[in-house]
């Protein structure tokens, strides 16, 4: 074809990712992940990642382009996440991505994992349209964006002040003695439970800390209270109804995900919501969303499961409309930027 071959490349936590795009089609969407290493530390370890992503990366990149039936030098341009995420999990997907693009001589660009969160949906849902609203939620960051050009002009809106959705989602499991990622099991045993059996906490909507966060999002609190509740019944010596647990638990999370994300949508007039990252792939917080946003005349586009999830399609996603849009390639001494806002 005519359009530009992007190869995308995502390493910022421990998803090794190698994503290859033509224009707005994916051909491949590579993915090893080192989860299972991780899953009895009950959470990511950044060296084990880090370690894990230099093993996992020629042969993860071997294979998308066997995959795609493309060669290596059929690539046009290479895209990598230069930021956020873990420092060392970055600059392995970095300093690869530059070798590429050197040896290939290609041109780079480095783009922001958020960011990439949203083109990502291009691949399957078309043009997105500009402005919209973001929502990302996920074990590593929870936020909201106004998107005007996915490109080059993302404004954060709001942000976890502590733990993220996906984290709070994974730290209850625990504690209801489900297994590490702990988000699709609360969603599969939370189906046999009552949503409104338990009356959790919802974080940052009263009238007082709307003031001063309107679009932020707290999840320490609702984890503490479940905590509280599992506690006093165990000493108690009554059974945990889990699935009443998990259903309230997950109500309470996705009630203020979507109130916040609709507030930001009517007060911008914007349309159009966007809801991507690990935890969009939770059924209630989907249907919720449909549901709520119907009310209020706004759309909501969700890319299936495993483009929510971090991949390098998305990177490479955003890489390929950096290139149809004339965006300036990094230059190839590109810092991996583990805070890097969006
Ligand atoms: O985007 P992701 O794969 O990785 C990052 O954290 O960046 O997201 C993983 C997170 C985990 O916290 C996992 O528990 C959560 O997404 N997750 C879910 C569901 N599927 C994955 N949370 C709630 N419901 C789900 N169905
Ligand atoms: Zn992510």
């Amino acid at each position: 074809g005519d359009e530009p071959l992007v190869l995308g490349i995502e390493t910022s936590c421990d998803e090794t990712g190698v994503g290859l795009v033509r224009g707005r089609t994916l051909l491949v969407d590579a993915v090893a992940s080192s989860v299972e290493e991780h899953a009895r530390f009950g959470g990511v370890v950044p060296e084990v990642a880090s370690r894990a992503h230099l093993e996992a990366m020629v042969p993860t990149i071997e294979r998308a382009c066997e995959q795609a039936g493309v060669r290596l030098h059929d690539v046009d341009a290479v895209a990598v996440t230069s930021g956020p995420g873990l420092a060392g999990a970055l600059l392995v997907g970095v300093a690869s991505a530059k070798a590429l693009a050197l040896g290939l001589g290609k041109p780079l660009y480095g783009v922001n994992h958020l960011a990439a969160h949203v083109a990502v949906d291009e691949l399957e849902h078309g043009p997105l349209p500009e402005p919209c609203l973001a929502l990302l939620v996920s074990g590593g960051h929870s936020s909201l964006l106004r998107v005007l050009d996915v490109t080059d002009t993302v404004e954060p809106l709001g942000a976890t002040i502590d733990d993220a959705a996906g984290e709070a989602f994974d730290k209850v499991a625990r504690l209801l003695g489900l297994p590490f990622p702990g988000g699709p099991h609360i969603d599969r045993v939370a189906r046999e439970g009552d949503q409104v059996a338990i009356d959790f906490p919802r974080g940052l909507t009263s009238r007082r800390d709307l003031e001063r966060h309107r679009f932020d999002f707290s999840f320490s609190g609702l984890k503490t209270a479940v905590a509280r509740w599992v506690e006093a019944r165990e000493c108690a010596g009554e059974p945990v109804p889990v699935a009443d647990v998990a259903a309230s638990f997950q109500e309470a999370v996705c009630d203020v995900l979507v109130r916040k994300a609709l507030d930001a949508a009517q007060q911008d007039g914007i349309e159009d919501l966007l809801i991507g990252g690990g935890v969009a792939a939770n059924s209630r917080l989907r249907a919720m969303a449909e549901e709520r946003a119907a009310r209020v005349g706004v759309r909501v586009r969700v890319p299936r499961p495993g483009l929510c999830t971090d991949n390098g399609a998305m990177v490479a996603a955003l890489g390929s409309s950096m290139v149809s849009r004339g965006r300036t390639p990094s230059a190839l001494d590109l810092p991996a930027d583990s805070s890097m806002p969006v």
